[in-house]
């Protein structure tokens, strides 16, 4: 056996820590603000089937995968990958694995810190009584006029950005790790709070069908691929973050105990916040197809007409914005850890130096809702004609590089890795679970990553591409 290795950023005080910084990580924009838009813009039932079914065959495996090789490295992704496939005499070029991470994690970060910044705003507007009271389109109102002024959209970003780049500083231990215990079980109660609204509204019914009815002729292909990709976004697979905070875990945890807990409470958020979201859109007589904005425009009509609302919207955004910190620390995480290891900073240096290019890049969210709404860079492929920047480099990020993130977690873990060292490293024996868990991340993940994304590719219409570029 190979002489264990050590973090030098420390480790987590044990399995509770590990699995509230992870769950931290999990459990942000992703469930509350993301999974419902999504859900609603590729028809409901079939799109949350996809999802499910790609947590439970994908992203658990996956998980475990990537929090394995993570312990294993006991490095920022980048190193562990070096070390990994020197150990297991493959090629060094394992590393860019980490490296195209890192970019993820910057280009994901970049547009989370904007969305995390609407509901900094958001605290302010509830408490401040805005929206008690206000008719659905007084709150579409209030959010269009949000988003359409990029000063605001900066000022908050900034805000986030600072926040983020604050704990993060700090350095594994302290900070968040512990909020998590509090957070995420008040973030539930709040959840079952606008669920018992929603369930008084008199359309819970026509939500829970929307959302629990499976009609496969409402979605695509596309809508396949935003189903899988959200799976990796929503557990934090496939860019290394789940990696690094893996190569802090004690040796003697249960990885796979772990990862199951992770992901089960993380779809509850998801479902909870889905719940509470539709029953509120079809009364209201709104689109669930609205886009990003969706959660902005639904969920303060319920605050500003039950009792106690601004209270309960205030707590909510507060929440949420709490949920988006626990998130976007981890997203940050494998460039900070990188730049400490190989270039010699401090945390705080790292983490000032990364924030502000995430920061930089940031702008293009800021004006994807704004200045250049109009703008469509892809405007001559089909099902991108619409798209905004923001759009692009969500459905890059999500869509594409973390499944093949999560692609090459899974191709290194079961080919490249020596079998003994995966059993040994996962520690739960060479039994059933084990064996279940290598055919899937062998076989199940990589087939259907592959068939994924051969069906997209079919739907771009290369014929037509060139016709319109004679
Ligand atoms: N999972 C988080 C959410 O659902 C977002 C997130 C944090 C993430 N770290 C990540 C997504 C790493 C992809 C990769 O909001």
């Amino acid at each position: 056996m190979a002489e264990k290795r050590k973090s030098i950023h420390g480790i987590w005080s044990g399995r509770l820590a590990f699995i509230l910084a992870a769950t931290g990580s999990a459990v942000g924009l992703g469930n509350i603000w993301k999974f419902p838009y999504i859900a609603g813009e590729n028809g409901g039932g079939a799109f949350v089937l996809v999802y499910l079914l790609c947590i439970a065959v994908i992203g658990i495996p996956i998980m475990m995968a990537e929090v394995m090789l993570g312990r294993r490295g006991r490095r920022s992704p980048v190193n562990t990958m070096h070390a990994l496939a020197a150990e297991a005499g493959a090629s060094r070029h394992w590393h860019w694995l980490g490296w195209a991470g890192m970019l993820a994690g910057f280009l994901i970060l970049s547009y989370y810190s904007v969305i995390a910044g609407w509901a900094l705003a958001y605290i302010f507007r509830s408490a401040g009584g805005v929206f008690t009271g206000a008719t659905a389109e007084g709150v579409s109102a209030i959010f269009d006029r949000l988003v359409g002024d990029p000063e605001r959209l900066i000022s908050w970003h900034t805000l986030f950005m600072v926040m983020t780049m604050l704990v993060v500083a700090r350095g594994v231990r302290s900070g968040l790790e512990q909020a998590v215990r509090y957070l995420v079980p008040a973030l539930f109660v709040l959840l079952l709070i606008l669920d018992g609204y929603a369930l008084a509204s008199g359309a819970f019914n026509q939500g829970l069908a929307f959302l629990f009815t499976p009609d496969f002729s409402k979605i695509s292909a596309n809508g396949v691929l935003i189903a899988m990709g959200h799976a990796f976004f929503t557990l934090s697979l496939g860019m290394g973050a789940i990696m690094v905070y893996g190569s802090y875990l004690p040796d003697r945890t249960s990885i796979a105990r772990t990862s199951v807990t992770i992901a089960l409470l993380d779809t509850l958020v998801a479902l909870l916040a889905g719940m509470a979201i539709f029953p509120i859109v079809f009364v209201n007589g709104l689109d669930p197809g609205e886009g990003a904005g969706l959660i902005f425009k639904t969920l303060p009509i319920a605050f500003g007409h039950m009792p106690g609302g601004a209270l309960f919207g205030t707590l909510f955004f507060v929440l949420l914005v709490f949920a988006a910190w626990t998130s976007s620390i981890s997203l940050i995480e494998p460039a900070v850890a990188w730049l400490v290891e190989n270039r010699g900073m401090t945390r705080v240096q790292a983490s000032v130096l990364a924030g502000v290019i995430t920061w930089l890049v940031g702008m293009l969210t800021v004006f994807s809702f704004n200045s250049w709404a109009d703008f469509h860079p892809l405007f001559f492929v089909p099902h991108f004609e619409q798209a905004t920047v923001f759009d692009l480099l969500d459905y890059l990020t999500a869509n594409v590089m973390l499944p093949l993130g999560g692609l090459a977690i899974a191709l290194f873990s079961v080919w490249i890795m020596q079998r003994n060292d995966s059993v040994e490293e996962l520690d739960m024996g060479d039994g059933a679970a084990y064996r279940l868990w290598h055919f899937l991340v062998r076989y199940v993940t990589p087939v259907a990553v592959i068939i994924v994304f051969l069906n997209v590719t079919r739907l771009v219409d290369f014929g037509s591409l060139l016709g319109l570029a004679e």
